[in-house]
């Protein structure tokens, strides 16, 4: 049993082991492994491919039952961070931080089955959260049947360890994504007079795209457009005849997402037609806001108090403009979602989804102890006020 043992050192060990050997969305099989065979070990039944690659375990099986929520999925992209336990998969890495989560909650785990609360906690390790809707997937498959509230929560390098943040209300950003393709006509280089140059198209469209967010959308209404790919063209001397672009909006309000991409659209029509181009416009819907609810962020912010102390409990300032498809969750029962301070020295100005990226690992133990307390803290409302989810 890990809490005989040093219990950092047990989630470290984990945390590093998942980190080694990231697995991108849906193909988390080497990871759900793992969970499995950690939560054996606590003496649990956890149920495996569930939304492909996700685990789903109960801890007790009376009512209240509350939910507890990791993400398992890494990024494509090359790990540049020298650390001994770096990825050995080129190509993919654990730059968001979710091999943490996973340590978290197998210790969140360790410590409920070691006190065990008077009611029901489901842990869900969730696939594909980077991109894939994993946990829309794995609700489909009835993970949140008969819970009443869901916690999860996202390490972040903006807060120290021993802080939590606990935000009522939106705190995550509406996620969508777009791909434009514009057909020009191709020709010499030389000859821009024969061609329509669909790489001077694409780059307008990039600028113009950009004062959507500065000139038309209400300052005070936080959103961005970032054209993230950029494709196009063969040779230095030849005009090219088609470009691609692939970009994501977020946004915090539904006006303000409408406004975009109306203006997406109009930007678009009109550089078509100004300069001689077919242009291609597809907006794809991401993922909703995270909005968190008013009881269950009390609980949080009650169950964070008790972990981290007073002065450990903290805000964010302002919305994310990141995604989470936590939110998928929230859309159907109560829930808090909360951010776990992790920044590492010397690496605070390093982002998430940078090759770059990593987080103090004391935030694990932390983070586990918050999970189990605010499992605990939800079941004991939830008899108070003998509300049972069905
Ligand atoms: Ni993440």
């Amino acid at each position: 049993m890990p809490l005989k043992g040093d219990f950092e050192a047990w989630l470290r060990k984990i945390r590093r082991e998942i980190h080694a050997w990231p697995e991108l969305a849906y193909e988390e099989k080497r990871t759900a492994t793992l969970i499995c065979r950690e939560l054996q070990a606590l003496g649990l039944s956890p149920r495996f491919g569930i939304a492909r690659t996700g685990v789903v375990v109960d801890i007790g099986n009376g009512k209240p039952r509350v939910a507890l929520r990791a993400d398992m999925d890494a990024l494509p992209l090359n790990e540049e961070t020298g650390l001994p336990f770096a990825s050995k998969r080129p190509g993919i890495m654990h730059a968001c931080g979710h091999d943490g989560h996973v340590a978290m909650l197998l210790g969140a785990a360790a410590l409920l089955v070691q006190d065990p609360p008077e009611g029901g906690v489901r842990l869900i390790f969730q696939p594909a959260e980077e991109r894939g809707a994993g946990a829309r997937a794995i609700m489909e498959e009835g993970a949140l049947e008969g819970i009443s509230f869901i916690f999860g929560g996202h390490i972040d390098r903006h807060f120290k360890v021993g802080e939590i943040a606990v935000n009522e209300g939106l705190i995550c950003a509406f996620t969508d994504s777009f791909e434009v393709i514009i057909n020009g006509k191709g020709g010499h280089a030389a000859w821009p007079q024969e061609a329509v140059d669909s790489i001077v198209v694409g780059s307008l469209l990039v600028v113009n795209f950009q004062t959507i967010v500065s000139r038309e959308i209400n300052p005070a209404h936080p959103s961005v457009i970032t054209v993230g790919k950029f494709e196009g063209g063969s040779a230095h001397n030849v005009i090219a005849e088609k470009a691609r672009l692939e970009g994501t909006i977020r946004s915090t309000d539904p006006e303000t997402r409408r406004r975009i991409m109306d203006g997406l659209k109009r930007v678009a029509r009109g550089l078509a037609e100004g300069h001689r181009a077919k242009i291609k416009l597809k907006i794809k819907e991401g993922y909703p806001p995270v909005i968190n609810h008013p009881v269950a962020t009390q609980i949080a912010r009650e169950a964070a108090h008790q972990v981290v102390g007073p002065k450990g409990v903290v805000s964010q300032s302002h919305p994310s403009l990141g995604g989470e498809d936590f939110a998928f969750y929230l859309q159907k029962i109560p829930g808090c979602f909360v951010r776990l301070g992790a920044a590492k020295k010397g690496l605070e100005n390093i982002p998430a989804h940078s090759p770059k990226f990593d987080f103090d690992e004391r935030v694990l133990p932390l983070g586990a102890r918050f999970f189990a307390k605010v499992a605990r803290l939800a079941i004991e409302y939830l008899k108070k006020e003998n509300r049972f989810s069905s």
